[in-house]
């Protein structure tokens, strides 16, 4: 599903590399959590995994293609196969809510029935079904997150990669959030979270994958 084989990068301008040779593999259906300091390459390596920057170095696999000579088209069609949940949320404040999270759905053309319904289930999951109507700009932190969640989830993704995800809501919420990640899963999704609480963290008996410095390490290293 996703292979990473000594993969580097350094952003421009940079000295140190934000990722040092990282191998990695991740197996359809499996659900790891990824760990490390502020500023260990989390966010760097989402945004690999997301094709949003490619390798400086290293091989990278995504969705079993080999992506290290992609074309834009290529990159467009894996993403339609993939959740994210950026640590930001990037949310589109021209929008609705409803319209947001209907992204994924709705940029591959006009909107079933079934499609619309599953917008407001997933809307009414995260305890939005008030705000639909409301601009991301006109939501609290913990609400922009319950959005970016909806929108990562409401095509079923092959896989789901969450930045934080849990990091603005109350503890009720975010094991609701953590609820809703782990029934994907059982329904075949892949996941990875990048989290910094631990106490979440250790809720959960998911494999942990720890990065330092650009540098991953996995639980029993
Ligand atoms: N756009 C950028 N240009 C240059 N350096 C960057 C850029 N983004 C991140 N970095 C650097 O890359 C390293 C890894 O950053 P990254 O955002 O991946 O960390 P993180 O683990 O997600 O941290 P946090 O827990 O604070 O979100 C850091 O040293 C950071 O300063
Ligand atoms: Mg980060």
């Amino acid at each position: 599903m996703i292979k990473l084989d000594n993969v580097s990068y350094r952003y421009p301008q940079s000295e140190q590399r934000a990722l040092d040779s990282v191998s990695l593999e991740l197996e359809k259906g499996s659900f790891h959590f990824l760990c490390g300091p502020s500023g260990a390459g989390k966010t760097t390596l989402f945004k690999m995994l997301y094709l949003e920057l490619l390798p400086t170095s290293g091989k990278l696999n995504i969705l079993d293609k080999q992506v290290n000579n992609i074309s834009r088209k290529e990159i467009a069609e894996l993403r339609r196969h993939m959740g994210i949940v950026f640590q930001d949320f990037r949310l589109l404040n021209k929008l609705t809510v409803w319209e947001n999270v209907a992204l994924p759905l709705s940029i591959l053309g006009e909107l079933s029935a079934q499609q619309k319904q599953a917008v407001n289930d997933i809307l009414d999951w995260v305890g939005l079904k008030h705000k639909i109507h409301e601009h991301p700009n006109k939501l609290s932190g913990g609400e922009k997150q319950r959005v970016a969640i909806a929108r990562a989830v409401v095509n079923r993704p092959k896989l789901l990669i969450a930045d934080e995800p849990t990091g603005n809501v109350d503890v009720e919420m975010g094991k609701r959030i953590m609820h809703l990640l782990c029934e994907l899963n059982k329904h075949g999704t892949t996941v990875l979270v990048a989290t910094h609480d631990q106490e979440l963290i250790n809720s959960f008996n998911y494999p942990r994958l720890h990065i330092v410095n650009g540098k991953l390490k996995k639980d029993s290293e």
